[in-house]
């Protein structure tokens, strides 16, 4: 006889992986489809990255990312200036810095596990939610990936040269798996999906079949 399938209490899935390789698309129609909320981790790196630009400050300084990440509200997570390569370069600086990763713990986890949500982030998986019963590691080629923010950015009226778009993000990719605090990689237990020659409609297909696989839903 086989085991019933396990029904997690607070069902936390975990959804990690390098810049634009379609998390943030994948999480969202999850979290909607499934009924849970959705956390885009990123922009806590993101709004604590704009704030020490604000103050005028060096976002590798760890004094002044402490400082913004004391004064981080959630009205900070709705600003309009969270994405361009100013803010991308401030995001992976702060997100180095370990104790701005200590201080947003304790949020992250709480949002999940009242009645469990939908995370994308880098350590989802690894870090914030080890014991998540769905993890997913989405990637993509650089090319696919940087061509995919390229053409985000030129919908925002943001022009930039796609070779420098591919160039900034391999370093921050680069930054995101090298460093010492939680970096880029995925859980052993996690589940790849390369998104490379997957349409969004055929990567949320096979995501949703892999959450069903490890949750008692339909
Ligand atoms: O997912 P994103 O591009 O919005 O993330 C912005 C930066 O924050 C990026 O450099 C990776 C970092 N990040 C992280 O270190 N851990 C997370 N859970 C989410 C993002």
């Amino acid at each position: 006889m086989s085991a019933p399938p396990r029904r997690a209490a607070t069902p936390v899935i975990a959804i990690d992986g390098p810049a634009a390789a379609g998390k943030g698309t994948l999480a969202r129609r999850l979290a909607e489809t499934l009924g849970l909320p959705y956390l885009d981790t990123g922009l806590l790196y993101r709004a604590v990255g704009r704030l020490v630009l604000d103050a005028g400050a060096d976002p590798a300084d760890p004094d002044a990312a402490a400082a913004a990440v004391a004064a981080l509200a959630e009205h900070h997570l709705r600003r309009d200036d969270l994405r361009g390569p100013a803010a991308d370069a401030a995001a992976a600086a702060v997100a180095s810095l370990p104790a701005v990763r200590a201080a947003l713990l304790d949020f992250q986890r709480g949002f999940g596990a009242a009645r469990g949500a939908v995370l994308d982030g880098r350590d989802i998986g690894t870090v914030i939610f080890p014991d998540a019963p769905v993890k997913l590691f989405v990637t993509a080629s650089l090319p696919a990936r940087a061509r995919r923010r390229w053409l985000e950015l030129e919908a925002k009226g943001i022009e930039a040269p796609l070779a420098r778009v591919e160039e900034e993000m391999r370093v921050r990719d680069a930054m995101d798996e090298a460093r010492l605090a939680a970096p880029l990689r995925p859980a052993a237990d996690a589940v790849l999906l390369d998104t490379t020659d997957l349409d969004p409609d055929a990567a949320f297909a096979a995501a949703l079949k892999v959450v069903r696989e490890r949750l008692d839903v339909t």
